[in-house]
């Protein structure tokens, strides 16, 4: 086993098979491009972090009766498996014109156009590809946070829980990375704004604040981020292995809600308050991460200029709008909407969320109900 540390996520691209074999011609690869792909390795990448952690032991292996032991029991029952219960060899459907104008930010921007058509499928594949590693990247960070939440947590129902939140994200890792091995080919390094958030949660001492950036805001933001990929993609297969996960997502930021609604009470105004700006700045951070700033990068584009078109855009625009629908409510029900954060939630435009419905009511008929699995047709018929 060969591990190689470094001090910073790599800059690189990642390319597999997959991505030769989904074009019709070699040209797939621009020479220009060609040049910045870097060498594959056999090598094991690993970037160290170090954590204050504050962990507890539980002695009492007090089961309380309560939400968070029903929220176990459902991921205890709701397990599904990547291997066998998505049928990974779906075919793609074209999308129409009218589809395209839609959901690509750039149809008609001059250096889009100025690309040949095979170029123009490449660049779209590459946007592609950026968002779905991000979700990848996202879920290895709720892996690391969800372990370290085991640990830390102070109650046993919520040990056991974050244990299979903890197996979840694994799922949820070796899915998204599976998808974008085998089916899209090409894998995108980590945003800058999504890992700086990453590491302040992953590295900050105080597990409540762990949850909050985590369960609260990525998730939050994830499972809108999902829902919305999953209502637009064309890929069957994708489309199915985004309800699975959005379905374990659900379950994760209602026990986050659900977990820190007790918590957050016993707190004093000031510790709230400094929760709660802990909160806007991760808003902040989760809207930038939404910028496909390495895509631009990579093929050379004005990065100002596409950066703005890219905010004007139909999908980021309600893409933005879906994503803090869900967080919002959720800081307000778990007593995180103070006087100063409301402030400066109302300057960046998403305070007139704050009714909405939240996670804090559950809804068990909805979190229970079967996993709707179709299934690859080898499993079925071994
Ligand atoms: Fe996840
Ligand atoms: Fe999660």
């Amino acid at each position: 086993m060969a591990v190689r540390f470094t001090d910073q996520a790599p800059r690189t691209l990642h390319y597999t098979q997959a991505y030769n074999d989904s074009n019709s011609d070699w040209e797939k690869l621009d020479p220009e491009l060609d040049m910045k792909i870097s060498e594959q390795t056999v090598e094991e990448l690993a970037e160290i972090f170090r954590t204050p952690l504050t962990g507890t032991y539980n002695w009492d292996y007090q089961v309380q009766d309560d939400r968070i032991k029903k929220l176990y029991n459902l991921g205890k029952q709701l397990n599904w498996n990547a291997d066998f219960d998505i049928d990974w060899k779906q075919e793609v459907r074209q999308l129409s014109e009218d589809e395209i104008a839609f959901v690509h930010p750039f149809h008609d921007y001059d250096e889009y156009l100025a690309l040949s058509a095979q170029a123009q499928e490449n660049f779209t594949k590459h946007m592609h590809t950026w968002t779905i590693s991000q979700f990848l990247h996202g879920e290895q960070g709720a892996l690391l946070v969800a372990s370290q939440l085991i640990s830390c947590a102070p109650t046993f129902n919520a040990k056991l829980y974050a244990s299979s939140q903890a197996f979840d994200e694994a799922r949820h890792v070796e899915v998204f990375n599976k998808y974008l091995d085998e089916r899209a080919g090409l894998r995108y390094p980590v945003n800058n704004a999504l890992k700086s958030l990453l590491d302040k949660i992953l590295t900050d001492e105080r597990w409540d604040l762990k949850f909050i950036g985590m369960q609260i805001v990525i998730e939050g933001l994830a499972l809108s981020a999902f829902q919305a990929i999953k209502a637009i993609t064309p890929d069957p297969s994708l489309s199915d292995l985004l309800g699975l996960v959005i379905r374990d997502e659900s379950r994760h930021v209602t026990f986050g809600v659900n977990y820190l609604e007790e918590f957050i009470k016993t707190l004093t105004e000031e510790e709230k308050n400094e929760r709660a700006m802990f909160a806007y700045e991760a808003c902040l951070i989760s809207r930038e991460r939404l910028v496909p700033t390495d895509v631009f990068e990579y093929w050379g584009w004005n990065q100002d200029m596409a950066r703005e078109l890219f905010l004007k855009g139909n999908v980021f625009a309600d893409f933005r709008k879906l994503l803090f629908t869900r967080v919002v409510p959720n800081l307000k029900r778990i007593g995180l909407l103070t006087p100063e954060a409301r402030l400066k939630f109302e300057e960046m435009d998403i305070l007139q969320y704050e009714n909405m419905a939240n996670d804090g009511d559950i809804d068990w008929a909805d979190l229970s109900r079967p996993l709707d699995i179709k299934g690859s047709p080898e499993a079925s018929s071994g």
